[in-house]
């Protein structure tokens, strides 16, 4: 056999253990010290303080993450942010450090351990090791449903912006969001579309944080907050309903339920609105690519080509129109009453 390539070598190995960086990132996430580096540089020894973490042990995850270009030691043990590492901080726009906390928590690691089993059987990780399925795990346990409801508004700091400004919302008197989480892509389509009046639709256990980021955002009087599940009829209507990123977590029979509910609810001439990523044809990277085995470790569904969702759509008795790329990985799958 012929001697591998050094690079391919090196390639391969710094692959193989993602697992390594993915848990380090979400140990400096949790611990807070893109934070505590908001000021300026500081010792390790000082941040393992704050942070209530063993020093010696802290500085080797963070001359591990500085090795990846997150954080930097700019002098023996002192460390600066860098623009990676900047994104790490809490409340700052575009944050992904409850998306990065999310990646380590024992409701995502443990599920990612039974990839074989979902691989070998096509059955969800997460119920080989938790008994239920995530939507019943997550308003069973709060602190977990924390991190995910924040992890979900920081991935859509990331492309409501994107979604608002590639569709025209104009004609659309009221805009329901099914699944809009914490509602931060309805604010962001309410405030580029000043006459637009939006419904969020969710679970009832998630409702008041939607509430919350609506009001803060001086939408309380222009949007309702419904709570129910989309797996029975939503009692609600609109002229159009937007799902991002809801129906990848479901199989092709649960998605048809859910697009079914939405068709009855915006009525014959009503929309139906999918913001998610469409897995484009070739060996390209593509994140979609990689988040479609979190949805069959973790979610139970999957990433899905245009085709798919066009015959997805028709299941339940909607027509594709026309796929809207955006600025971002998301794209929007327009579809109307067939
Ligand atoms: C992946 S998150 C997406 C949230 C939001 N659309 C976004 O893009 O940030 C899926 C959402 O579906 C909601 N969900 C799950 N099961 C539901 C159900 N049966 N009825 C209504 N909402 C549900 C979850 O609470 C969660 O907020």
């Amino acid at each position: 056999m012929m001697k591998p390539d050094p690079a391919t070598v090196v390639a391969l190995q710094n692959l193989i253990v993602g697992k390594w960086l993915s848990q380090a990132l979400s140990v400096a996430a949790k611990l807070g010290i893109a934070d505590l580096l908001g000021e300026g540089p500081r010792v390790c020894d000082d941040l393992a303080q704050q942070s209530g973490a063993d020093p010696s042990s802290l500085y080797r995850v963070l001359r591990a993450l500085a090795g990846v270009g997150v954080f930097k030691e700019v002098e023996s043990r002192r460390f600066e942010l860098t623009p990676m590492a900047g994104l790490l901080r809490s409340g700052v726009p575009g944050s992904l450090r409850a998306v990065a906390i999310m990646a380590g928590e024992d409701w995502t690691w443990r599920p990612w351990g039974k990839l074989e089993h979902s691989v070998r059987t096509g059955e969800r990780g997460f119920d080989a090791v938790f008994g239920m399925p995530p939507f019943e795990y997550l308003p069973a346990n709060p602190e977990a449903a924390a991190v995910f409801d924040a992890a979900m508004t920081g991935w859509s700091m990331h492309n409501a912006a994107a979604v608002a400004q590639a569709y025209d919302f104009s004609g659309i008197g009221t805009l329901m969001d099914v699944g809009g989480g914490h509602g931060f892509l309805l604010a962001t389509i309410l405030k580029a579309n000043p006459s637009l009046r939006g419904v969020l639709f969710e679970m009832p256990t998630v409702c008041e944080g939607a509430r919350s980021l609506l009001a803060a955002e001086g939408l309380s009087d222009r949007t309702r907050v419904a709570a129910g599940s989309f797996f029975e009829p939503i009692g609600e209507r609109a002229d159009a309903c937007i799902l991002k990123s809801v129906i990848h977590d479901w199989d092709d029979a649960q998605s048809t339920t859910i697009l079914r509910h939405c068709r009855e609810a915006v009525g014959p001439r009503g929309r139906v609105l999918l913001a998610e990523m469409v897995i484009p044809p070739g060996n390209g990277p593509d994140f979609g690519k990689l988040l479609d085995l979190e949805m069959l470790v973790v979610a139970g569904g999957r990433e899905r080509t245009e085709a798919e969702y066009r015959g997805l759509l028709a299941g339940a008795g909607l027509r594709m129109t026309r796929v809207v790329r955006t600025a971002s990985p998301s794209c929007v799958i327009e579809s109307v009453v067939a």
